[in-house]
């Protein structure tokens, strides 16, 4: 049986694994550990969704489900987890960056914004500034 769990310390490379795998960012991605939810199976950890903290803002990142896994609705259970985590730290939006995803995100009631709209707070992130390019597509919610 999976259950979403918060990660812990000895998740990471586990995560590492999933978010290299699929070609996604690790780069900021210790700042987002504490903050951080996984599907955990009887063997292996099957997927991921982190959350960066920037006061009432979060920058909803590395949101991965193993390959033979996807289109089982875990991406759906794993982001709702990671909104629940983050609206019980404070957090009350969320804002992501992807070049993969943006049409998913929508389903999940993520709308498109633009990088001008993005608080200052989330433009200083490593995603923003090193790890994901200008063309990817910035959405929101509001939690
Ligand atoms: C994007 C991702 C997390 C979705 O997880 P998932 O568990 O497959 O998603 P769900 O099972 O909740 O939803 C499946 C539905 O979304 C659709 N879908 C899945 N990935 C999609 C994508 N990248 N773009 C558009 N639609 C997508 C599926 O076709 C399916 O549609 P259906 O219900 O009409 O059949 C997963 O595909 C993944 O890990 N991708 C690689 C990493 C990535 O791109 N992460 C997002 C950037 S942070």
């Amino acid at each position: 049986m999976t259950t979403i769990e918060l990660a812990s310390d000895a998740d990471r490379t586990a995560i590492e694994g999933l978010l290299a795998g699929a070609g996604l960012p690790l780069d900021g991605l210790e700042l987002a550990l504490g903050t951080a939810v996984v599907a955990r199976g009887p063997e292996v950890i099957e997927g991921c969704a982190a959350v960066e903290p920037y006061g009432s803002y979060g920058l909803l990142r590395s949101v991965c489900v193993a390959v033979d896994l996807r289109g089982t609705g875990m991406g759906h259970r794993l982001v709702e987890a990671a909104e629940k985590l983050a609206a019980s730290r404070g957090i009350a939006e969320l804002y992501l960056l992807t070049e993969t995803a943006e049409a998913w995100f929508p389903r999940l009631g993520y709308l498109p914004a633009t990088r001008d709209q993005v608080p200052a707070a989330l433009t200083g992130s490593p995603e923003f500034t090193d790890a994901c390019p200008q063309s990817a597509a910035v959405l929101h919610k509001r939690l």
